[in-house]
């Protein structure tokens, strides 16, 4: 497509009309002439202007970043900044030209340290006050009040109305699109009869019994390296989320309104905030991702009633005090925080997976085990501090980020966490004496060891997209299994040959994606032994959801909406929904009977290449 629209991005000279050139030439098919939209959004009116205003270096760098929309980052720094200059003008919006060389000059990709977390601006305080710390503590059996349901991260069910009997007459109940195409991996979460959930930049409230929408809050576009975001935490009538230029933000669950807005992260090194904050003893904890990109990954905690910053953990060397050293002192970025944080409430401790170190294929620049990438670290939720870690992979070499939150059980007076990982395995550890006891293949493994060379490309199974991606194990108490997805899906790695090369330090590329494969397998959780598998012809992104009448829901990136017998693994229900399926299915109930909410339409072109645009379902009993 990219090739037919735009046969010639050779950089034009400087836009000697002020931009209306390349603008004719790069954007108005899609947004029109006098960008009046077309298939792309309006550039001009009311509402374009509101969005904008006093936000120029964000349009610009918006712009520069994923415009055109099918060849993004293709032209000039010069061509966008003509172009950015244009829009402004025939929008008669003031731009002091000095915020668009601003944003010129920081387009380096250095690792700099971000400033610390700014003062937060605080507008309103929210209208009604739950949940409170004990609602959240002992949520009620009808709502999903969390990403994966609840602080251990087990997506267990109490619910009974939908059973291995029934599930297969479940039928939509009602759906609800969004309107936009892109990521859409955030698990619905539900209380009191009310959905909320997330889109890179926008954040929804539906009633969760008809799918009608109840208010939108819009945040004005960011670009980002990934635009994607995981959802909301639910605390005393708020709803916080973060954002792709590093804000967390707090809404008002009530109608949407901005609460407060806390600086956390500056998206100019590498930054953006994609994981879902969780809350736990009124804070809030959060972690940036932009490892790939040269950012430092660290873990935040904030006063979840207004923003203020208490502490910060920081996740690779910084030179500061509680921060890993390393052979080469403060040298590379690393250790992103992609989706949730998992609580144990009982010793007040965090359980937080940090991702692959950067730059992400090339070792040489850091020496040894590049602590805490590839790791889960626990840390005191009070004040900051580590108490252990486990690290799945020291020195890892082919973006094998830990990016899925860890599940925490107990089991025969054994207190177990079980991990999964982008190398394809489920590790699974005991919790007071941080011993591993069982790791576990779960898809096929080449040249995983082999060093990486610089002058031609090596196969490696599992690729960069490989593995368990940002939806981990879930825990069963039932029947005391853990089931994890997996995407089985090799790939080829190459380290730069030179420093500057990228900012990956080398290139990934994946195997054509007819090739990908996914699995949902099924473990005994004590020993790791497995019990049952099913193989997809697609990957398996999906959280795992199940319930207390030993249902087991997930879904497919090809679009399958799924359930099975948890115990035995047989398929008991397909639905298929036209939109990859890439969060967890979040279960509830509104108005006395039980609902399941799927997202489906997690679309991306350039990773996963898959099909959809958002679109929210709601499945229930005939
Ligand atoms: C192939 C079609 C296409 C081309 C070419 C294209 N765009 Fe876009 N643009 C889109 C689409 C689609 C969106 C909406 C994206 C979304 O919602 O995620 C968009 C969004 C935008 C936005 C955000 C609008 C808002 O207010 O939310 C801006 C600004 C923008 N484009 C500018 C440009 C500029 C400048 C160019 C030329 C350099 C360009 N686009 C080229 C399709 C295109």
């Amino acid at each position: 497509m990219a090739a037919a629209m735009l046969t010639a991005v050779a950089p034009l000279a400087a836009a000697p009309d002020g931009g209306a050139a390349s603008y004719r030439a790069y954007c108005a098919t899609c947004h029109g002439a006098n960008r009046e939209g077309a298939s792309g959004p309006a550039l001009s009116g009311d509402g374009f202007v509101q969005r904008w205003r006093g936000r120029t270096p964000a349009l610009h760098s918006l712009i520069s970043n994923s415009m055109p929309y099918d060849a993004p980052a293709t032209l000039t720094a010069a061509q966008y900044a003509a172009i950015t200059r244009y829009i402004l003008a025939q929008n008669a919006v003031k731009h002091p030209s000095s915020t668009i060389r601003s944003v010129e000059q920081t387009t380096s990709r250095a690792y700099r340290p971000p400033a610390p977390p700014s003062v937060p601006h605080v507008y309103g305080s929210a209208s009604t006050a739950s949940p409170d710390d004990n609602e959240l503590l002992n949520s009620a059996d009808d709502d999903w009040l969390r990403y994966n349901r609840d602080y251990l991260g087990q997506r267990h069910s109490p619910l009974t109305q939908i059973t291995a009997q029934n599930v297969a007459t479940l039928v939509p109940k009602c759906v609800f699109q969004t309107g936009e195409v892109g990521s859409f991996q955030a698990s619905p979460v539900i209380r009191a009869g009310k959905m909320y959930f997330t889109t890179a930049n926008n954040t929804y409230a539906l009633d969760a019994a008809t799918c009608h929408k109840l208010w939108k809050y819009e945040y004005p576009p960011v670009a980002a390296p990934l635009a994607v975001n995981r959802g909301v935490a639910l605390y005393k009538g708020m709803l916080i989320r973060g954002t792709l230029d590093g804000h967390l933000i707090a809404l008002d669950a009530e109608n949407g309104n901005l609460l407060w807005d806390e600086w956390v992260a500056d998206n100019r090194s590498g930054h953006f905030i994609s994981a879902v904050p969780v809350v736990f003893g009124g804070k809030v904890f959060i972690g940036e991702a932009g490892a790939d990109y040269g950012a430092a990954g660290h873990v935040h905690a904030f006063d979840a009633l207004n923003g203020r910053h208490l502490w910060t953990f920081d996740a690779v060397p910084t030179g500061r005090e509680g921060a890993p050293t390393s052979d080469k002192g403060q040298a590379v970025g690393g250790a992103s925080t992609w989706t949730t944080i998992t609580v144990e409430p009982a010793t007040r401790r965090l359980y937080v997976p940090l991702g692959n170190p950067g730059l992400d294929f090339d070792g040489a620049a850091r020496p040894g085990p590049n602590l805490y990438s590839d790791s889960i670290v626990v840390i005191d939720a009070d004040t900051g501090k580590l108490e252990w870690y486990a690290q799945q992979n020291p020195h890892d070499v082919h973006d094998w980020d830990t990016a899925a939150a860890p599940v925490l059980y107990d089991l025969d007076q054994k207190r177990f966490m079980a991990v999964g990982s982008k190398d394809a395995r489920l590790y699974l550890y005991d919790r007071d004496s941080h011993v591993l006891i069982a790791r576990v293949n779960l898809t096929g493994r080449l040249n995983d060891t082999t060093p990486l060379s610089s002058a031609h490309g090596l196969h490696v199974c599992p690729g960069f997209l490989g593995g368990v991606e940002w939806n981990g194990p879930a825990y069963d108490p039932l029947d005391q299994m853990i089931f994890v997805n997996t995407v089985d899906w090799c790939g080829t790695f190459r380290r730069a040959k030179n420093a500057h090369e990228n900012a990956q330090g080398g290139t990934g590329t994946t195997d054509p994606p007819s090739e990908a494969r996914g699995w949902l397998r099924a473990f005994d959780a004590a020993t790791g032994e497995q019990r049952w598998s099913y193989e997809a012809g697609t990957p398996m992104l999906a959280g795992i959801t199940t319930t207390a009448t030993g249902v087991l829901l997930t879904g497919t990136a090809q679009g399958d909406f799924l359930a099975f017998d948890a115990r035995t693994g047989r398929k008991l229900y397909g639905f298929y929904t036209g939109g990859s399926i890439a969060a967890g299915p979040s279960i509830y109930l509104a108005g006395g009977r039980e609902y399941v909410a799927v997202a489906s339409g997690n679309s991306s072109k350039s990773l996963w290449q898959v099909d959809g645009a958002s679109t929210l379902i709601v499945f229930g009993l005939p």
